[in-house]
């Protein structure tokens, strides 16, 4: 179920910003509900977030249609996140005095402190102004949480500290909110997608993998924490908001994998590589003059195996693409490859959106199951995590 993050947007200049948080909210699988105060409503029409968010955008406390005055409370109760961006000085003032004078201020009076996240946007003066700075520690000890402003040139014409964090950092404490940055400071690798090789200028041999499952592990991996470069072969997903390098062939992938394993904690090897290229690749496009045509094929080199033989500190997680065998299969590619874990996939799963997954390791094994490749990705992480140890060092 989505979470349902209610953002607060309150009459600071920097409210325009509040739109793209929405957005990326919204891309990032959250349910959005907008809260304006009325200076807000001056600067920005409640219709663009109505737009953006796909929901209805709450203005007051009286509205018509609305369930009248429990609106404050639904709100407060239902969601799992309050979020004011940008929180202005005048919001701390009255949340600090315990004024509810309006429908967002009433939404906080009846939430719990730890259910909210303020991002203050102020002019430098007002920010440092000795009132604010006793508010701000009064709502600290209350359990409130901040995203600290930025320094840096101001609306107002001024300079210091007072701008709104910047959205990336926004949506990311969002995001930190549900899920802990468990793998903060790890340097992951992660491979995705399906490789070609050619055989003359337009025709090639590859396989139906969508890179579904490499750009979800890259993605989870982003959300908690990890620096993350994904190297996708082929895959028409978009690029996502991480490091990502696009290759086409297995000789691609390998040069930008060994570039990058020396400065990697963990691999996850998660794309479909060709087991074999053409002996030759033909420079003209290869014409049917005879009924039958015999493809000459040699083996690639194996880009796990090699990581597996060269293996110094880090844990390497293969992928076993199997139609039969599963278990067996994958332990046997587990001690082949010299890989830490291998994640046993039926090819029933390979372009799929959903499926199920086994995660072996030399000790353990464990099977999961989940409705997309976003939620496996996320469940594969967890387990790696709690049952493989995938924080210690080895697995
Ligand atoms: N792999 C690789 N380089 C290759 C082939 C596979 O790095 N040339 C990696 C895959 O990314 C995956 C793991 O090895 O993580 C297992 O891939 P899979 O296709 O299941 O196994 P193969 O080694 O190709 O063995 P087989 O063809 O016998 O199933």
């Amino acid at each position: 179920m989505k979470k349902h993050i209610v953002l607060g947007v309150t009459g600071s200049i920097s409210a325009y910003k509040s739109i793209e948080i929405v957005r990326r909210l919204i891309q990032d699988e959250f349910y959005v509900s907008v809260v304006m105060t009325k200076n807000a409503t001056n600067l920005i029409s409640p219709l663009t977030f109505e737009t953006i968010s796909h929901n209805t955008v709450y203005t007051s406390m009286f509205e018509e249609g609305s369930c009248k005055n429990v609106t404050h409370i639904k709100l407060a109760s239902e969601s799992d996140l309050i979020l004011i961006a940008p929180t202005s000085y005048n919001v701390f003032g009255k949340v600090s005095a315990g004024i509810a004078d309006d429908l967002l201020t009433s939404i906080l009076a009846a939430a719990p402190p730890e259910k909210v996240l303020f991002a203050p946007a102020m002019n430098v003066h007002m920010y440092e102004n000795p009132t604010m700075v006793f508010n701000r520690n009064q709502l600290l000890k209350r359990g409130y949480r901040f995203i600290e402003p930025d320094e840096g040139p101001l609306a107002c014409g001024t300079s210091g500290r007072g701008r709104l964090k910047d959205v990336d950092s926004i949506v990311q404490e969002v995001k930190n909110n549900f899920c802990p940055a468990l793998l903060s400071h790890k340097k992951i690798l992660i491979t995705a997608g399906a490789t070609r090789e050619y055989l003359d200028p337009i025709r090639y041999i590859s396989n139906t993998s969508s890179g579904r499952m490499g750009f979800a592990l890259a993605k989870a991996c982003h959300d908690m924490g990890a620096d993350v470069t994904l190297i996708a072969a082929n895959s028409h997903l978009e690029n996502p908001s991480l490091k990502c390098i696009r290759v086409e062939t297995v000789e691609e992938m390998h040069s930008e994998v060994m570039k990058v394993y020396p400065h990697v904690d963990i691999v996850f090897m998660a794309a479909a590589v060709s087991d074999f290229k053409p002996v030759q690749i033909q420079s003209q496009k290869i014409k049917k003059t005879d009924q039958v045509l015999t493809l000459e094929l040699k083996q690639n080199q194996d880009i796990l195996a090699e990581l597996g033989a060269t293996k110094k500190h880090q844990i390497l997680i293969g992928f076993a693409a199997e139609s039969e065998c599963l278990l067996e299969r994958a332990k046997e590619k587990q001690i082949r490859k010299n890989a830490d874990i291998m994640i046993g996939n039926d090819l029933a799963n390979f372009s799929s959106m959903d499926g199920s997954v086994w995660i072996i390791s030399h000790e353990h094994s464990a099977k999961l199951q989940a409705q997309s490749k976003e939620e496996l990705a996320t469940i594969i992480l967890q387990t790696l995590i709690e049952q493989f140890g995938l924080l210690q060092n080895g697995s």
